[in-house]
């Protein structure tokens, strides 16, 4: 059994909501899931250790959450090569910041990203947001 990394920013708790469903989806497949608002995270030392982490932020005027940029910042000294990830956001129109998590995941940590990309949903409940972040977990869950 494995432990993934789920770190949401959030302005209005849209992307906690699918923070906390992927993490239902990483749970239904058998692993752990801890879930964790931004703000818990001090350090890189807090990041190490997983076996999958996903990275999430809402997106606000055609960026991430500062926070998140923050975290990404320490995320690049917590040895995350290789390790199965994903990211994820709640979003108005544009949605940047999901893709720009997935792409520093990918390109800069060297991590083993899911192939469905970035999960962008308007909110969890709208349009089978709930099943789409479940499966998500799920998936990141069947890498580990
Ligand atoms: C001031 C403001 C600016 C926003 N800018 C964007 C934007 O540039 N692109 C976009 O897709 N959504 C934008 N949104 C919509 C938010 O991303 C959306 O409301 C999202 O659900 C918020 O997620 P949160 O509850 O996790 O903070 C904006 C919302 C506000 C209030």
């Amino acid at each position: 059994m494995g432990t993934v990394l789920i770190v949401y920013a959030t302005r209005s708790d849209e992307t906690k909501a699918i923070a906390d469903i992927i993490g239902e989806g990483i749970r239904i497949s058998g692993h752990n899931a801890e879930v964790k608002r931004v703000s818990e995270i001090k350090n890189e030392e807090d990041i190490k250790g997983y076996d999958a982490c996903i990275f999430g932020s809402p997106t606000y005027h055609g960026e991430m959450i500062t926070s998140m940029k923050q975290l990404l910042f320490m995320a690049e000294r917590a040895e995350l090569s290789g390790k199965p990830g994903g990211s994820f956001g709640s979003y108005g129109w544009s949605g940047e910041a999901a893709g720009r998590i997935f792409d520093t995941m990918n390109h800069i940590f060297k991590m083993n990203m899911v192939s469905d990309g970035p999960l962008m949903l308007k909110a969890a409940w709208v349009g089978g947001g709930i099943k789409a972040a479940q499966e998500y977990g799920k998936k990141i869950a069947a890498m580990i």
